[in-house]
């Protein structure tokens, strides 16, 4: 019963501790936290620090797909926050894999208003931090909903996750996406991004298509992982030909935690990295230096992707202390940068631990079990985290997110995502009208 579902209710860094011990697990910690401040040399390129800003989705783009007025503001506030990297949330490289009507998507239209987001936010970096700025290019397959309708497009039928209405793509039909891949890295490229996310994770289609085991007749799918792994390989391999200088990363799962997913036990209860690390060690033959790991679906086991204190509405907690998951991700990314030592490997979902997330980020990092730490829906309410480090040499542990899952619900409802506890005016006021709909 030790490892049931518990909102956050630590005091103090030794009762964080106490608990962890309870549950039979460790956690990396460092009471000295200045590792985080130091830079990180990759391909000829200084990174200021160790925080990232990971992707997070706001549902907020024009509907050709440009940034609108809330999504240039909340890039500019990430750009003024300090953080050494910032990973642009999933820009979909065609209408049809847009996940909704308001996300982000690069084409030749609109190329120049991504760049002058780009320059205004490598103006706004304060102490001439020059952020490393990655565009998330992505396909939302499964997940497609460009009109605000599911359009699920699907490597192969997969029992768990089909829900009746899956288009099957054909070879063909996948070539053509990943000539929308490379043309929109391209883009991004001519737009001032410093790297271009292949993405593979949460369930989209690349992520997808490494478990794509009941494809039949394709080179693209089936039960040998040269198959399974070929579309993301093939992709990167085609933008290094395209242009040699762009560079490539990817935000790579791990591990599904569901039965038949990638990475994952028969049972889907645990994680089993042979394949993830025999994917990791392609993308390095291939000169890929940055990569970004996750767990889990948004979609299936969103206490996996991001553990909380709070579910959505209506749903029940998971039945999982969220220190399990916050420790499953961090062990899982150990295990890649300990096989990976010369790749910066980037660790995700430290936002439950609010403050303590600094201590057992620099842990982490002495450790060698990931080189940065990113933060989620961190970076959504307290985006100055970094700068205040830097600057104060504190955090205000009263900004931090507290993981009530409010910013899930909005975008869930397809509202403009943000946080409606610290930035209220804005996000808390959607969230309202949220609740005045009836939502
Ligand atoms: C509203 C929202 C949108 C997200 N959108 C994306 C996305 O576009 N791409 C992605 O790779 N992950 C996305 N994520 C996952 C986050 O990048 C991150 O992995 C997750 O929130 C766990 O980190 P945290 O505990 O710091 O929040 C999203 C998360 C949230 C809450
Ligand atoms: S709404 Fe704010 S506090 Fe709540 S989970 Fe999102 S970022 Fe965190």
């Amino acid at each position: 019963m030790q490892n049931r579902h518990e909102r956050f209710r630590f005091k103090s860094s030794e009762e964080l501790l106490e608990k962890v011990k309870e549950l039979g697990l460790s956690l990396p910690f460092s009471e000295d936290t200045n590792i985080l401040l130091t830079p990180v040399f990759t391909n000829n390129r200084k990174i200021f620090n160790r925080f990232v800003v990971q992707p997070m989705e706001g549902y907020d783009s024009e509907p050709d797909g440009s940034p609108s007025e809330l999504t240039w503001r909340r890039y500019l506030r990430y750009a003024s926050g300090g953080s050494g990297i910032i990973w642009f949330e999933a820009v979909a490289v065609m209408h049809e894999g847009r996940s909704n009507p308001r996300q982000l998507m690069l084409n030749k239209n609109n190329k120049e208003i991504f760049k002058r987001l780009i320059e205004n936010m490598r103006e706004k970096t304060p102490l001439n931090i020059q952020p490393f700025i990655v565009a998330q290019l992505t396909h939302s397959g499964r997940y497609s909903k460009p009109d605000g309708i599911p359009l699920p497009l699907v490597p192969c039928h997969n029992s768990l996750l089909d829900r009746g209405n899956e288009t099957i793509l054909t070879d063909n039909e996948l070539a053509k996406i990943m000539d929308k891949f490379i043309e929109s890295a391209l883009m991004a490229y001519e737009a001032g991004f410093d790297a271009v996310d292949i993405k593979a994770c949460h369930g989209y289609l690349i992520h997808e298509l490494l478990f794509s085991f009941n494809r039949k007749n394709s080179i693209y799918g089936g039960p040998e992982h040269e198959k399974r792994f070929r579309f993301l390989l093939e992709t990167i391999d085609r933008i290094r030909q395209a242009k040699p200088e762009i560079q490539i990363t990817t935000r790579l799962n791990l591990s599904d935690l569901y039965p038949g997913g990638f990475g994952t036990t028969a049972d889907g209860r645990d994680y089993e990295l042979s394949e993830s690390l025999m994917l990791t060690g392609e993308l390095e033959k291939r000169g890929i230096t940055i990569i970004n790991t996750t767990m889990g679906s948004p979609y299936f086991n969103p206490h996996v992707v991001r553990p909380f204190d709070n579910p959505l509405p209506g749903v029940k907690p998971p039945e999982e202390h969220p220190l399990t998951g916050v420790i499953r991700m961090i062990e899982g990314t150990g295990i890649i940068q300990h096989k990976y030592p010369n790749l910066k490997v980037i660790g995700s979902a430290y936002s439950w631990l609010r403050q303590y997330s600094l201590n057992v980020g620099a842990g982490v990092i002495k450790e060698g079990m990931a080189t940065f730490i990113g933060f989620g829906r961190n970076s959504f309410a307290y985006p100055h985290m970094p700068l205040d480090l830097m600057t104060k040499g504190k955090v205000d542990p009263k900004k931090f997110c507290i993981t009530c899952s409010g910013c899930t619900r909005l975008t869930k409802s397809m509202r403009p995502g943000g946080c409606v506890i610290h930035d209220r005016e804005i996000y808390g006021a959607e969230l309202k009208k949220l609740i005045a709909d009836g939502k």
